[in-house]
């Protein structure tokens, strides 16, 4: 096979196009075929695979030859050795270890915290009242995440450890630059934001772990302080930091950022919306749900599905080749990054029939079975595979149910509604809605 028709111009006299506008530049590359090479900063070959094949490829029948790309590499300065960032032998048992916490008996059982924290933040809103949905979500994810894997109260630290996070995010999107490494121990404003970040969330870290420390109980922080590696040594305390830390973070943002866009997405669509409260009239009859319901909230489970597909809270995944390999006949040498992409194959018309139109109906069962596994990848796949996917179902569906019983969202008018693309996908200006509150129905 003839190598690819890279754009190897285009680039070149705008290296940053890709970080100023990702998507448009995604896009613009995406037109010149499903494999496509182009390089950045004159010497690093990157190779975007935009296809279904290619994306299995990479994710999960070669993930053998790559490891994690430039942004999770520099996520590691602040999230270290975590699941997230970690790798090979230390990866697969840390995986291990944690594994149980995520079975879907294990996740059946926090269905009620997460009711029950969503019951409470549907009495914090109030009617015609101006609200932030992304921060909403996000207290109310963080909440989650930490009464249910670390048994704690978090409540009083979210609007810090919302702010460090932001903080974070902010300092990788320059760290992706190759530049960035030789900078990256400099007193940088972003980096200097980042240390001040890392700070923050080490002390409620360390605060969390000191208190479970010596504790009888089940949850994720316990059975991290209790692990004995196959070698019998114990985990190390910096490992527990890095581990705890991962979750906290990854366990809230991106089903934060999913609900958001959500209620963004039900908003512009009053039919979708209207179907939504049939269905949760009809399976709830005003009671609040619970883990029994889940199953026949099929629509509810639908529309957070397809808002995943036009707004994917991880938009992007890359990886770098550990030693040379191949994609679609080309050779990938050792060091090449390789990007997949959910935001440009969830809106690929190839897979994805009027890819810009709000249709939860995509994802009933026949039309999901007649798709290709892969053209719809929001957890990515393979050894990487999101270990909080069946926690993330779990929650959407039960806080979608529990505050759409309850409410509508529109946007404020005027509100300017763009993306900001992190490691996860925000709206850049956060998302001001006004709730409006509907009729009580039964006993919710
Ligand atoms: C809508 C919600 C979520 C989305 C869209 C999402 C997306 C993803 C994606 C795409 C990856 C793979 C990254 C890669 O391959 O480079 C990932 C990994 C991960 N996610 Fe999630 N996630 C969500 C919720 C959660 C939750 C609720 C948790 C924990 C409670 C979690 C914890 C993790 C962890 C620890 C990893 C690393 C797994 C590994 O490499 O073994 N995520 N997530």
């Amino acid at each position: 096979m003839a190598p690819p028709a890279g754009p190897r111009g285009l680039f070149a006299g705008n290296q940053l196009g890709l970080m100023r506008d990702p998507m448009g530049a995604l896009a613009k590359l995406a037109t010149h075929g499903d494999i496509v090479l182009f390089r950045m900063f004159g010497t690093q070959r990157i190779w975007l695979a935009n296809h279904p094949d290619l994306v299995q490829e990479v994710l999960v029948t070669r993930s053998k030859d790559y490891r994690k790309g430039r942004g999770l590499q520099a996520a590691k300065r602040l999230l270290g050795e975590g699941l997230l960032t970690s790798e090979g032998d230390l990866h697969r048992e840390q995986r291990k270890v944690m594994q149980p916490m995520f079975h879907h008996e294990r996740i059946a059982g926090y269905a009620d915290a997460m009711v029950r924290h969503a019951a409470r933040a549907r009495e914090r809103f109030e009617p015609g009242q101006e609200h932030d949905m992304s921060q909403e979500m996000a207290r109310l994810t963080l909440g989650i995440v930490a009464q249910t894997l670390f048994d704690a109260d978090v409540e009083g630290d979210a609007a810090d450890i919302g702010s460090a996070l932001t903080d974070a995010l902010v300092a990788f999107r320059s760290a992706r630059l190759p530049v960035s490494e030789l900078v990256s121990r400099l007193p940088t404003p972003s980096n200097v934001r980042l240390q001040r970040a890392r700070v923050r969330l080490d002390a409620v870290i360390h605060r969390l772990i000191a208190e479970r420390r010596g504790e009888e109980g089940s949850d994720l922080l316990r059975l991290l302080l209790g692990a004995q590696h196959e070698d019998g040594g114990g985990m190390s305390d910096a490992q527990v930091r890095d581990e705890a830390l991962t979750i906290l973070l990854a366990g809230h943002e991106t089903t934060a950022q999913a609900l958001t866009w959500t209620w963004y997405l039900l908003g512009q669509h009053a039919e979708v919306e209207e179907r939504l409260h049939a269905e949760l009239d009809d399976v709830l009859h005003g009671r609040l749900p619970a883990a029994g319901d889940v199953p026949r909230l099929a629509y509810t489970a639908q529309v957070l599905a397809e808002s995943m597909r036009l707004y994917p809270p991880a938009w992007i995944l890359t990886r770098q080749a550990v030693r040379d390999t191949g994609i679609a006949g080309q050779a990938v040498r050792r060091g090449d990054s390789v990007i997949v992409s959910e935001w440009l194959v969830h809106r690929d018309a190839r897979w994805w029939p009027e890819p810009e139109r709000f249709d939860p109906g995509r994802f009933a069962e026949e039309q999901e079975k007649a798709r290709h596994e892969f053209a719809y990848f929001p957890f990515g796949g393979g050894p990487r595979l999101c270990i909080g996917e069946p926690f993330a179902w779990m929650e959407g569906t039960l806080l979608l149910a529990t505050l759409a019983q309850r409410w509508r969202f529109r946007i404020v008018p005027g509100h300017p509604v763009e993306l900001l693309p992190l490691i996860t996908l925000r709206p850049r200006h956060g998302m001001r809605m006004v709730a409006h509150a509907l009729p009580r129905r039964g006993r919710a």
